[in-house]
């Protein structure tokens, strides 16, 4: 179980707004996104952070409507408020401030005194310790049914919902994961994008480092190769038996909904993190739409599919080299 220890600096509760909203957006470039791409930008000012989505770094190919790029930025919205939460002040969020949708996606200011509960605590002090792990999961007992209801209670209380697939529902992720795989690689472009996003420049600080990619291992439903051909992280010992894959949806599909799914997954990711799990967020089989249409199915067609999570036992004796990020908010 992860400790649940708080950086007491990282938002002073009685410090000015101005600079628990530095703090609060600092601690949000830990957020997860689509090839580590960070698509996201705060504007500081006058006590208010806004939250822009940046559309130089979209993925032209992968993710051609932007959907994949607003869930990113809905992971840092989520990062940035839980900090103010853990420390002690009421995160107040508005969501498209701007109705026309020109303007940012959601603008953060301090409340007043608050009193965190435990989980968002721990969900604060996940932010530093959560990593993308892609090994196989090692094969251990099942993850407890109350660690699962506590994922999807995360998954409701920030506007989203997760659907935990059932063991007979695996082998067709298996065949929505192998035919995006196929579709995709059979893509220049796509190829192309991934090259790029998988060798940046040092000074980026963004992207994949190919260090944190897992050369292809036989496994239950196969992963994207990040890095096709080269070495990267030891697979380890894992199979995946015991691995759980839960589905972030939601009930409408646009950019609002984009915008909570990404909240959501944001909360799946430092709970399960929180219970000890190792996750690995996994956006190929909503890429294509036949594979979003077969996870769809899946869900037999209450809400629309916007990510999958793999979860798991990790192996943290070997840890995950980090992934870089931007310097600046
Ligand atoms: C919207 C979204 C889609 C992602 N898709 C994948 C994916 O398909 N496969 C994968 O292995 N990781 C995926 N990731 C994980 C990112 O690659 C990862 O968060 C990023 O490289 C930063 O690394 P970190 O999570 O270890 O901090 C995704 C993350 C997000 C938020």
């Amino acid at each position: 179980m992860f400790s649940p220890m708080v950086d007491p600096e990282l938002v002073a509760p009685n410090g000015p707004p101005e600079e628990a909203l530095a703090r609060a957006v600092t601690a949000a470039l830990r957020a997860p996104s689509v090839f580590n791409t960070q698509p996201w930008h705060w504007r500081l000012h006058d006590g208010v952070a806004e939250l822009w989505a940046d559309r130089d770094r979209q993925l032209a190919t992968v993710d051609p409507d932007g959907r994949l790029l607003v869930l990113s930025c809905g992971v840092a919205l989520h990062h940035a408020r839980i900090a103010v939460a853990a420390a002690g002040r009421h995160p107040v969020v508005t969501r498209f401030p701007d109705p026309g949708h020109a303007g940012p996606l959601a603008e953060l200011r301090i409340g007043g005194p608050y009193e965190p509960a435990d989980e968002e605590r721990r969900a604060y002090a996940a932010i530093a310790a959560r990593h993308t792990d892609r090994r196989p999961y090692a094969a251990e007992t099942d993850i407890p049914r109350e660690t699962l209801a506590l994922l999807r209670d995360a998954a409701e209380s920030a506007g989203a919902h997760l659907h935990v697939l059932r063991d007979d529902q695996v082998p067709e992720l298996t065949v929505a994961a192998a035919g995006a795989s196929m579709t995709e690689t059979a893509d220049p472009a796509y190829s192309e994008e991934l090259n790029v996003w998988t060798h940046r420049p040092s000074p980026a600080g963004d992207g994949v480092p190919v260090e944190t990619a897992v050369r292809p291992v036989p496994r239950r439903v196969p992963v994207r190769d990040f890095a096709p051909g080269a070495d990267g992280l030891a697979p380890g010992g894992g199979t995946d038996r015991h691995a759980r894959y839960a589905v972030v949806f939601t009930d409408a599909d646009d950019v609002r909904a984009w915008l909570a799914a990404g909240e959501a997954t944001s909360a799946v990711l430092l709970a399960a993190t929180v219970h000890g799990l190792a996750t690995n967020p996994v956006s190929d089989v909503v890429e294509t739409p036949v594979a979003r249409d077969r996870l769809a199915a899946l869900l037999a067609r209450i809400g629309h599919p916007q990510l999958v999570v793999r979860l798991g036992r990790g192996t943290p004796a070997q840890p995950v080299p980090r992934t870089p990020r931007r310097a600046g908010p």
